[in-house]
């Protein structure tokens, strides 16, 4: 019989995760996604303007824009629950960078979506959730223009991107453009406790910093690099994170740039070769060294032209130049310039 050959249901199947990850580990960036706008950690100025919409109806057409992993996608769909609770299934349209969305997307299933009609309580408007919209072609975004203004009685247009510039002026004159940034290490931190309390997390205080030296303000690497750490290791200590996360070792680097301020070239050089030789990439050792010297304590005017010389090394990097020799070459420059502030002291 059909029936009897089906698997048996799953015992229990937790919202939005496929069936097929049932008995794994749920990603923590899912379980512990927020439902409510009120729940968005940081972005302080952004989260109270989305709250007030959701509070007072009205929706304005939305630019969400800002780094990976500090809360857009989170924010506009919490807003999308808040708004049209039961209702959401029918009045929302939500298509992301997997969906096609051409102009002919554009032009038949949006604007389709837009013409349907839905009851809804007065105030209340259809959503389209446009994701990862700087993904979407200049066609496509001309193709919405029209669209978005013809139908704004009924239907309003929430965009999230990593960069706004990537939305089209005459888009970006439609919306209301709410800007997020990385989020701060407290806050990080705030919400890794939440984590760790709520999973039983075993860590080490050195651990959690590792995570957030790693995650760099993006709360989704933060949450996923805590998980990860946590089903290899089963502790959370500085060493495991860094084992984990694969990048080069801040202690590491931080010596190299003593080793530059103390003039010990030679040493610095032999630092740098050992993180080669692990096979770190040069953009993986710049964008450490850079972090290293922004937090460094040394004085502010050798900062800044150490500053200034790591973003030109790094802009070479960028244009091709990755190669030993060009951070060796780095590390002659920051120990010149530091030659040069003694020599002027
Ligand atoms: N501000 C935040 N407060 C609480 N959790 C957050 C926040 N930002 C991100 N997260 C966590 O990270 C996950 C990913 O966040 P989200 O999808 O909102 O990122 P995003 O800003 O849309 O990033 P991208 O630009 O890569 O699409 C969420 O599921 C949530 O668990
Ligand atoms: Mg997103």
């Amino acid at each position: 019989m059909a029936s009897s050959s089906k698997p048996p249901p799953p015992l229990h199947s937790p919202p939005r995760i496929p069936s097929n990850l049932v008995g794994y580990d749920i990603p923590w960036v899912e379980k512990f996604r927020p439902t409510k706008v009120a729940d968005v950690v940081g972005n302080t100025d952004a989260v109270s303007r989305l709250q007030i919409i959701a509070r007072d109806g009205n929706m304005p057409n939305l630019i969400l824009s800002g780094p990976p992993g500090t809360g857009k996608t989170t924010s506009i769909l919490a807003l999308a629950h808040q708004l049209l609770g039961a209702n959401c299934k029918e009045a929302v349209l939500e298509l992301n960078a997997s969906d096609d969305r051409g102009i002919d997307v554009v032009r038949n299933k949006i604007k389709m979506f837009a013409q349907k009609k839905v009851t809804l309580p007065a105030g209340n408007h259809k959503i389209v959730i446009l994701d990862e919209a700087d993904s979407m072609t200049s066609g496509a975004q001309q193709a919405l223009r029209r669209t978005m203004e013809i139908y704004s009685n009924t239907t309003r247009f929430a965009l999230a991107c990593n960069i706004s510039s990537k939305i089209i002026e005459p888009i970006q004159s439609r919306c209301a453009l709410v800007r997020f940034s990385r989020l701060s290490d407290q806050e990080i931190l705030h919400r890794l406790m939440i984590v760790v309390d709520a999973e039983k997390v075993a860590y080490a205080p050195d651990g959690l910093e590792a995570i957030i030296f790693t995650a760099d303000g993006d709360m989704r690497q933060a949450l996923n690099n805590l998980q990860a750490t946590h089903s290899g290791f089963h502790f959370v200590s500085q060493e495991n994170v860094f084992k984990v996360c694969d990048q080069p070792h801040p202690l590491h680097v931080k010596t190299m740039v003593q080793n530059v301020l103390e003039g010990k070239f030679d040493d610095a050089c032999s630092g740098l070769k050992q993180l080669y030789d692990l096979g770190y990439s040069p953009t993986d050792v710049i964008t450490t060294l850079y972090r290293i010297i922004k937090n460094y304590s040394m004085e502010e005017y050798l900062k800044l032209e150490f500053l200034k010389e790591v973003g030109f090394a790094h802009m070479r990097i960028c244009e091709g130049v990755g190669s030993l020799l060009q951070l060796s070459g780095l590390l002659a420059k920051l120990s010149l310039v530091r030659e040069t502030a003694k020599a002027m002291m």
